[in-house]
């Protein structure tokens, strides 16, 4: 797999900033993620583990991260797969422990062969391990035999540092943006009345494929009720006339990933009604991406897209009751608009695409103090789901799901658009919907 493109210098800040943190009597074990198997001996497609990508950026499978103190100093240690012909004539070339110490941010390199005695003999010689457990079963039962030594969660003190982006990440984090706004163009121009959502998935993974991204989780494509289903991703059906398809779809860039929704009329043209909930959810949209400022509380973005809902739907005579009725709790948001927007504002995003940093709805708090550096989603939406037997949906809207998701870097000088080359209002839309010219 080939090296992210960040500089060894942002690696090895990366290291100082968060080694500077621990007591110096530690040592560090940060393993990647295991390989999973789809089918037999198929495995799914490769994705290290986001802590070991951030701190060194290593993508194989398999290896373990370690630092350790030595005559004072940190010493950063990368136990990887060693060369080996035979499973190199089947998997491709591995970078090996030489490639590892001239190419990668680490003082050190050793084979996998040799993790279990160095961990040992390190682990007598400290009083806290930090690592991350559950991913490697046998790093796992080594530091199970560690006598003395308490175990330490690391990922508190590294989420700090990845939900604070530098001008490197910010720079990647836009070209995920720019792919995953040109893969949403691209399906917008090809639709036509009774496409495949499958068909509309492979034009936006094709994009993702053809800039050598990949995507960052699976492709949601739901035509007409389908829209109303959060994370469906079976993509299977045909969409009829008159319908919409909302489309949920991002991809990685050196592991940075994007998560862009639109929802457009497959026939090029928003009916009244679906025009009345599409332009509802943009205005609580552009009121959710204003309130991200530096200094505000992370609830302020759900805050302002709820307000806006909720006066919508009772101003569309969909909610009967004052605006203060229709959200609830100001922290749980347990009023009846809650049957048409049941999911948070937003994320963070980052290295994961629901990424680290705090900052969901339901947290006990008003959430984390917005800063400069952090990048969030801002994705309200409305869905009329027919299918539910649990409230009533007014007819006017029956089918209708609609939800408009972009990506903003948090500034000193306000919100920044990082998709905002993905166009999103109803004029931008009607006019690309099946204009392949
Ligand atoms: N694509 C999942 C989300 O928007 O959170
Ligand atoms: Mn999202
Ligand atoms: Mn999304």
């Amino acid at each position: 797999m080939s090296k992210p493109d960040l500089s060894d210098s942002e690696y090895t800040s990366r290291q100082s900033a968060f080694l500077g943190q621990l007591p110096e009597d530690s040592l560090v074990l940060i393993p990647t993620n295991p390989v999973v198997f789809r089918s037999n001996d198929t495995a799914f497609p490769f994705r290290a583990n986001s802590y070991m990508l951030y701190l060194c950026g290593w993508s194989d499978p398999e290896a373990v991260l370690m630092a350790h103190r030595e005559r004072g100093k940190w010493v950063t240690t990368l136990f990887v797969q060693p060369r080996d012909t035979k499973a190199e004539i089947w998997e491709g070339q591995r970078i090996g422990v030489e490639g590892t110490v001239s190419g990668w941010p680490v003082d050190q390199a050793h084979s996998l062969e040799d993790i279990a005695d160095s961990v040992t003999s390190h682990l007598d010689a400290c009083t806290s391990v930090y690592c991350i457990p559950g991913l490697n079963p046998e790093l796992d039962e080594l530091i199970g035999r560690a006598d003395g030594a308490e175990l330490a969660d690391p990922t508190p003190i590294l989420d700090d540092m990845r939900v604070l982006k530098s001008k490197e990440e910010i720079r990647l984090m836009q070209e995920s943006a720019d792919i995953a706004s040109a893969s949403q163009i691209a399906a917008m121009r090809a639709t036509f009345p009774g496409i495949g959502e499958w068909q509309i998935q492979s034009i936006i993974e094709a994009h993702f494929t053809t800039c050598k991204s990949r995507w960052s989780y699976q492709s949601i494509v739901g035509g007409g009720e389908n829209a109303t289903i959060l994370h469906y991703n079976s993509n299977d059906n045909e969409i009829s006339d008159g319908e919409l398809v909302l489309v949920d779809a991002g991809c990685e860039v050196s592991g940075y990933a994007s998560d862009i929704t639109r929802t457009w009329p497959v026939s090029g043209k928003f009916s009244d009604q679906q025009r009345e909930i599409y332009e509802l959810v943009l205005k609580a949209q552009l009121a959710g991406i204003e309130a991200c400022q530096a200094g505000s509380v992370w609830l302020s973005m759900h805050r302002a897209t709820s307000a806006v809902l909720a006066q919508g739907l009772i101003d569309l005579g969909v909610l009967d009751c004052s605006v203060e009725e229709a959200i609830g709790d100001d922290m749980e948001f347990n009023g009846p608009y809650r049957n048409f927007f049941m999911h948070g504002t937003g994320h963070f995003l980052g290295l994961d695409v629901h990424d680290v940093g705090g900052g969901r709805q339901g947290d006990k708090d008003e959430g984390p103090i917005l800063q400069p550096g952090m990048v969030v989603t801002v994705e309200p939406g409305l869905y009329f789901g027919s299918w539910r037997t649990d409230i009533e949906i007014p007819d006017r809207y029956a089918g209708i799901g609609v939800r408009i998701e972009d990506n903003v870097l948090i500034t000193d000088n306000g919100p920044v658009v990082l998709t905002s080359n993905c166009p999103k209002t109803i004029d931008e839309i009607e006019a690309l919907v099946g204009n392949n010219g």
